[in-house]
This record gives C-alpha cells, sequence and structure tokens, in this order.
C-alpha cells in the first residue's frame, strides 16, 4: 500500500538522518515525529523541537513517559519556528513541519506563511548537502488554504541548482487529503 503523508515524511527521513545527527521539528504539537526523530538520531544525536503552545510542550512529555522514552537526546523550545536560528547553531540533516492546527487543541492556532517561510529559510541554511526539510501541509481549516498558497509558490521558486523540490499528493481523495513537500539540499 501507499504511504500516506506522515509515512512518507518518516520514510524520506529515515532515508537521510543518521545516528548522531541533529534535527529539527518544527510543530512539535503532540510529540509523534519528535517521538520518531528522537529513535533516529538515537542518544549521541540531538532533537530540537518548537511550539508556541505550552500544551505541546506538556503532551509531547506524556507521549514520552508512555513510551517509556527518554528525553535526554530532545531540547522541547516553547518558541515560534521562526526563531530556529537563535537555538540551533548545529548543521542539520532534517527537519519536518506538520503545518495546520495541534490535533485535540484550539482549532484557530495555526500556522501562518510568514513565519512558516521564515522557519523553513532558516532550516534550509542549516541543512547539511543532502539534508531534507519536509513540510506536510494540511489546509482543510480556515487560513490552511492560503498558507499552502505561499509555501507552494516559496518551494516552486527555490534554485533547482541548490535544492530538489519534491511534491506527493493523493489525487483522487476527499476533504482535501495534506500535500507533502520535501526539500532536498544539494549543495
Ligand atoms: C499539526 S500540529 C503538529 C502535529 C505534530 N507533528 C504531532 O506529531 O502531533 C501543528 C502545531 O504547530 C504549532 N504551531 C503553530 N504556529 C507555530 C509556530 N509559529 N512555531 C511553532 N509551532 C507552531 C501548533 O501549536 C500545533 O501544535
Amino acid at each position: 500500500m501507499l504511504d500516506n503523508a506522515m509515512q512518507y515524511s518518516h520514510r524520506l527521513l529515515s532515508e537521510v538522518v543518521q545516528p548522531g545527527d541533529c534535527v529539527v521539528d518544527a510543530t512539535m504539537g503532540n510529540g509523534h515525529d519528535t517521538l520518531f526523530l528522537s529513535d533516529l538520531v538515537q542518544s549521541s544525536g540531538k532533537v530540537f523541537s518548537f511550539d508556541v503552545q505550552s500544551q505541546a510542550l506538556e503532551q509531547t512529555r506524556t507521549l514520552f513517559e508512555k513510551n517509556q522514552h527518554s528525553l535526554d537526546n530532545v531540547e522541547l523550545i516553547h518558541a515560534s519556528h521562526d526563531q530556529i536560528q537563535k537555538y540551533v547553531s548545529q548543521t542539520i540533516t532534517g527537519a519536518v513541519f506538520n503545518l495546520g492546527y495541534l490535533p485535540g487543541g484550539d482549532k484557530t492556532i495555526i500556522t501562518h506563511s510568514e513565519s512558516t517561510i521564515a522557519a523553513v529559510q532558516q532550516c534550509l541554511a542549516q541543512s547539511q548537502i543532502g539534508g531534507r526539510t519536509i513540510l506536510v501541509c494540511y489546509y482543510g481549516h480556515p487560513g490552511g488554504k492560503e498558507e499552502l498558497e505561499q509555501l507552494l509558490s516559496f518551494v516552486t521558486d527555490l534554485d533547482q541548482h541548490e535544492f530538489s523540490c519534491l511534491r506527493y499528493e493523493f489525487i483522487n481523495q476527499i476533504n482535501n487529503p495534506p500535500i507533502l513537500l520535501c526539500i532536498e539540499r544539494k549543495k
């Protein structure tokens, strides 16, 4: 069966992220990507996870506890992802964004194109050659289509000599299935 967007994002990351690497979860939410990344980079690596809601940090701590998983290689950062460069000085091999609102949380607190694009630019600037920045774009909610349009325009305009950009989506599904964008740094 074909991967859904979340599964495909994990596949794309696991192909390039190695133990000991430094990676970013730009939208921590309930912590599922943070947990996945923490496993990928292992105890010698580091995951920097961002969210603007303290609820996300609490949910993520709870998820790690439930899984009896150490948070030692994770930094949970209560800040907007457009502050990535303030917190991350290392080269990164992977970054993931899950856009939209916190599942089970306040649906009016959503990601916005201006800060999302600023954060993506910071990830690309910190990315190792071959590193991947992945955006899983949910856009069925109010404000989602505007963010998607801005992001598609930004990613489409990236220089093909510097970046390979991929779009992955199911084109016969109803209810706005997420669109995955992957940006791989070439040089
Ligand atoms: C779709 S959820 C992420 C789901 C998450 N990947 C998971 O595994 O549960 C989007 C998250 O982005 C957060 N968010 C919104 N604006 C943000 C910003 N500027 N910086 C960081 N996080 C932001 C929301 O608070 C929300 O928790």
